[in-house]
């Protein structure tokens, strides 16, 4: 049984950006309050899940250069899909010219994370080579009258082209988990908003990202100073700082995008690495550190040895 790797990806925002001064119009809060508070200093708002991942995957197959027709398989990671039926997946697919499965995975914003472990189940079984997207619009989710969830939330994706390999490949290690008792602190109803116990979301998700983040390691027989970079999902710069101080890492080997764009749900996690990449902060050998959370409530990490494309 082979692995996966990376050779390209691609990220998509819209263009319309909010800052916390546009929001402070809106409802009653500051710019003060949220850069404290959160970490988030603008986000990008519009476009449709279909939209941003048709872009996205557009950029992720001309980095590696592939005929769309070679994909045999796309997994795209949404909590905010654009129709209840059919999947996401599928207009992308058309838009994409691609012959192949296509399917939508729901973690919420563990959601990348799930889809590229899942992705690598599929190569183990024979797939040649999958186009992983993670993408949320929850813009259209949020009710811009919320001051407890709209300073949050924003839109956005990221892509990436996954080769098997005949060796390991990437994937060192990975935990997916989910505890549904807790469904009641971070949902929507079909059709509605966002509803968020921001506290207690806050505190259980530093909890399991350093559950999942040291399962995953330890699958891997690594240890934290193994981890060159951690890339967490971006919900609130704190609760990045409290995880990441409880698993050793410090915060200068961890990527962070969401002064800039918000919780983007499954985007988070790609948009934090692929930004890192083409920062130059990965080279060959890099042990990187996924770990995500979200409503569910799930958890997901991955450990991957960051490859060149
Ligand atoms: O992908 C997963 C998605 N969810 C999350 O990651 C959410 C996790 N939770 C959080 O990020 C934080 O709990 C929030 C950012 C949502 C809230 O921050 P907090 O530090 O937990 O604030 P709080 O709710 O305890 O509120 C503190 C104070 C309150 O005022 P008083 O009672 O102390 O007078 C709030 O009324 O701040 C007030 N407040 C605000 N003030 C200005 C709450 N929201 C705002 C706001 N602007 N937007």
């Amino acid at each position: 049984m082979g692995g996966g790797r990376i050779i390209g990806w691609g990220t998509a925002l819209p263009e319309k950006v909010l800052t916390n001064d546009d929001l402070s119009v809106m409802m009653d809060t500051n710019d003060e309050w949220i850069t404290e508070r959160t970490g988030i200093k603008r986000r990008h708002i519009g476009g449709s899940t279909a939209s941003l991942s048709v872009e996205s995957a557009r950029r992720a197959i001309s980095m590696a250069g592939v005929d769309p027709a070679s994909i045999d398989g796309l997994v795209l990671s949404t909590t905010t899909p654009d129709r209840t039926v059919p999947a996401t997946s599928a207009a992308v697919q058309h838009a994409l010219g691609l012959r192949c499965g296509a399917f939508d995975v729901n973690a919420a914003c563990s959601g990348f994370v799930y889809a590229y472990v899942v992705a690598h189940g599929l190569l183990a079984i024979g797939a040649k080579r999958l186009l992983v997207i993670g993408t949320d619009t929850l813009s259209r989710v949020t009710d811009w009258g919320d001051r407890g969830t709209a300073i949050l939330f924003a839109d956005g994706s990221g892509a990436c082209i996954v080769d098997g390999v005949p060796d390991a490949g990437q994937l060192l290690g990975w935990d997916l988990d989910a505890d549904g008792s807790l469904e009641h602190l971070l949902y929507a109803e079909v059709g509605g908003y966002i509803h968020m116990d921001g506290k207690e979301v806050f505190r259980r998700a530093v909890r399991i990202m350093v559950d999942s983040g040291r399962k995953s390691l330890a699958k891997a027989g690594l240890g934290v100073d193994d981890v060159t970079l951690c890339v967490p999902h971006q919900a609130n710069v704190r609760i990045i700082d409290a995880a990441c101080r409880q698993l050793g890492i410090p915060m200068d080997r961890t990527a962070t995008v969401l002064h800039e764009t918000g919780n983007t749900s499954s985007a988070s996690i790609p948009l934090a690495w692929f930004d890192a990449a083409e920062r130059g902060r990965l080279n060959n050998g890099d042990i990187v550190l996924l770990v995500g959370f979200g409503a569910g409530m799930t958890a997901a990490s991955a450990v991957v040895e960051w490859r060149q494309p």
